[in-house]
């Protein structure tokens, strides 16, 4: 297996372990597989909701001071660690997490949760911070190329292709395509590539992202034409995964059953564990939570208070309420044994 390179930065390993929010992929979990010699992502979303600024500065505020914090913290655990972040576009304050990822030493931003059409623009006083858009199709990537190369005169430092009908969290595909068996990730995964190499001439890593859980999925999809994995869930169960222990305990808990979509207020489907929605809409909409920052661009709870707000769904599982909390998972959770270290993990896909 060959190490990946992203821009300036190459870390032994083909492995990116995906962004997971709200605090389930921060400074610790981040910071460890980048020692271990994979790039480490912390999830920006909704850190400041479990960070000592909540409450002494204003939301957007806080939460810029919160990432900067996570991204120090991780750079304690790797110092010469390649420890980037996940930036979802569809947060109102996206531009402000972009600049604070840059300011705070990540390596690699990765984008999810919309089109990116603005990062250079956005990180142009950071020439060496690597731009990576998570897409599920070769027209978002296009879009994406031609937008970046028209505008900014840049390209993407690698692209990962994410399986709407495997990975975990927001989904980029309309809910009523997801599971129909039509969606083919490797050979998107090999479009993509083609893509890149034909109309640009540009040979960028090309990485898959989801229901990769094991050593075989790895051989599997280099195999099949991506040059490296992103892993999300199968990080959860391991003892430096951010989120409190009730929150791996569910993944150990549940069967394939439990995991199905779900359509989130930012008004993309996601997959998550589905048991307890109706706790979490009850528990918010009987108005014990309010909406104190508009904290996504488009959200239907703000609006219409007919379903829960998710940020605050995410953070509750986080910190270990099973009952009203919102937890994501890819439709491999289920395969969750045991609690286990990030370094158990690389040993057995790397070793
Ligand atoms: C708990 C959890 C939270 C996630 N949160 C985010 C997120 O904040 N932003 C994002 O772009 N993707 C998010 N994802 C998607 C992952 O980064 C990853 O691409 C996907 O889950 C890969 O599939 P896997 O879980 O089967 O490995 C999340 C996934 C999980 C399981």
């Amino acid at each position: 297996m060959s190490p990946l390179t992203i821009g300036k930065y190459t870390v032994p390993y083909p492995l990116i372990q995906g962004g997971m929010g709200v605090r389930v992929s921060a400074a610790r979990l981040a910071g460890n597989v980048a020692k271990c010699g994979g790039v480490g992502l912390i999830a920006t979303a909704g850190l400041v909701l479990n960070s000592p600024y909540k409450d002494k500065h204003n939301y957007f505020e806080a939460d810029a001071m919160a990432l900067k914090e996570e991204l120090r913290k991780a750079y304690e655990i790797a110092p010469d660690g390649v420890i980037g972040t996940n930036c979802m576009v569809a947060v109102t304050n996206y531009d402000d997490v972009v600049r604070a990822s840059c300011e705070g030493g990540a390596k690699i931003l990765v984008t999810g949760a919309g089109l990116p059409l603005t990062l250079p623009g956005l990180t142009a006083d950071y020439p060496d911070v690597a731009l990576v858009p998570i897409v599920s199709s070769v027209r978002a990537a296009r879009l994406i190329a031609r937008k970046w190369s028209k505008s900014y005169n840049r390209l993407p430092d690698a692209v990962v292709v994410e399986d709407p009908d495997t990975a975990g969290g927001h989904l980029g595909e309309k809910m009523e395509n997801i599971g129909t068996g039509e969606y083919d990730q490797y050979a998107t995964v090999r479009e993509v590539k083609a893509y890149f190499r034909d109309e640009w001439d540009l040979d960028i890593p090309i990485i898959a992202a989801g229901g990769v859980w094991d050593r075989a999925d790895l051989e599997y999809a280099l195999a099949n034409g991506a040059d490296a994995v992103q892993m999300a869930s199968r990080f959860v169960c391991t003892e430096e995964c951010d989120a409190d222990a009730a929150f791996k305990q569910a993944y150990l808990d549940c069967t394939k059953e439990d995991i199905g979509l779900i359509m989130s207020p930012a008004g993309l489907p996601g997959r998550a564990l589905k048991g307890n929605l109706d706790k979490i809409r009850a528990h918010d909409i009987d108005g014990k939570v309010s909406c104190p920052s508009a904290c996504l661009k488009k959200c239907s709870y703000r609006k219409s208070k007919d379903c829960f707000c998710i940020v605050h769904a995410l953070d509750r599982s986080q910190q270990g309420d099973r009952e009203t909390g919102l937890i994501f998972c890819g439709t491999n959770a289920w395969k969750s044994d045991k609690i286990e270290t990030v370094a158990d993990i690389f040993a057995e896909l790397f070793d």
